[in-house]
């Protein structure tokens, strides 16, 4: 996946994260339907100023009342004794409260919101073109040349898009082989060297399979399955052959990997190539 595709991808995720937490705020700010009731604690009752009685102006002494008959100087309750229950209207949602249900709302959508993004990668690459799609792998000519140069020699081509070893088959090798009549080889046709795709999976546990050039074929690192070049198997514990890819020529004379199309062949009876041509790797 290339870094614009992990950039849009990690925006779109922040974006749904971002959405979730605002959502969840906005959400948990509203009245709870719970039954509430409570009491401010001592330090809020301290600070609510407008619980304090006002305190009526000073009397004053006049010739019609003595000072001696003036009501008595109004003494302020406790603020104990000015506590009174507070019912969910006054209440609303505490702080904890909201706290509480924000966390959980953003826990909530933070976990929609990563199944979402990776639900989003897992289908990026067939919505782009990536592995998993259709690959155009470039003119077959020139990937033919490189493959086979001419003095003899084969050089599998990995092509790392597709995950594949670019190797030649040639059409007279195909009747009777675990590859005949599939559409595993592209270009052979007029008595030229045709390409195979081969994925780079081990068809045993699935580790990437280095070429060996030295036996002319495909050795496994992790419990030592060989193939030949063609991905036939050879020896160790793999099932099949190498898995390879559906393959075809567009009219412009590129070929075309289908990575969304695996074929899988079961351990060749006859070989279409000896194995190995040399030391082994392993
Ligand atoms: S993964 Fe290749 S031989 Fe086990």
């Amino acid at each position: 996946m290339s870094a614009t595709a992990i950039f849009v991808i990690a925006l779109i995720g922040g974006g749904i994260l971002v959405a979730a937490g605002i959502f969840a705020v906005a959400w948990r700010r509203g009245p709870s339907a719970a039954p509430m009731v409570g009491e401010f604690d001592k330090e809020a009752a301290k600070r609510d100023v407008s619980a304090r009685p006002i305190l009526e102006p000073e009397a004053t002494a006049t010739e019609e009342a003595p000072a001696e008959a003036m009501p008595a100087e109004p003494v302020p309750a406790s603020i104990e004794d000015q506590r009174e229950a507070v019912t969910a209207d006054d209440l609303g949602v505490t702080r904890r409260m909201f706290l509480n249900r924000a966390a959980l709302g953003l826990f909530g959508f933070g976990f929609l919101g990563s199944l979402g993004i990776a639900m989003l990668a897992f289908m990026w690459p067939k919505l782009k073109g990536g592995f998993g799609s259709k690959i155009n792998a470039g003119p077959l000519a020139a990937l033919r040349s490189q493959v086979v140069p001419g003095d003899g020699s084969i050089k599998p081509l990995f092509f790392p898009e597709a995950q594949a070893w670019l190797v030649p088959m040639e059409q007279s090798l195909l009747p009777g082989s675990s590859f005949e009549g599939l559409p595993v080889v592209a270009g052979a046709d007029g008595g030229e060297t045709g390409l195979m795709a081969l994925w780079q999976k081990c068809v045993h546990l699935g580790c990437r399979v280095p070429e060996c050039a030295s036996s002319q074929g495909f050795e496994c690192p992790c419990h030592g399955s060989k193939y030949n070049f063609h991905g036939e198997y050879d020896s160790g514990p793999a099932p099949r052959n190498l898995d390879r890819f559906a393959l075809e020529e567009d009219s412009q004379g590129n070929l075309i990997i289908d990575t969304g199309s695996v074929v899988e062949t079961p351990r060749a009876v006859v070989k279409t190539i000896a194995y190995p041509q040399g030391p082994s790797c392993l």
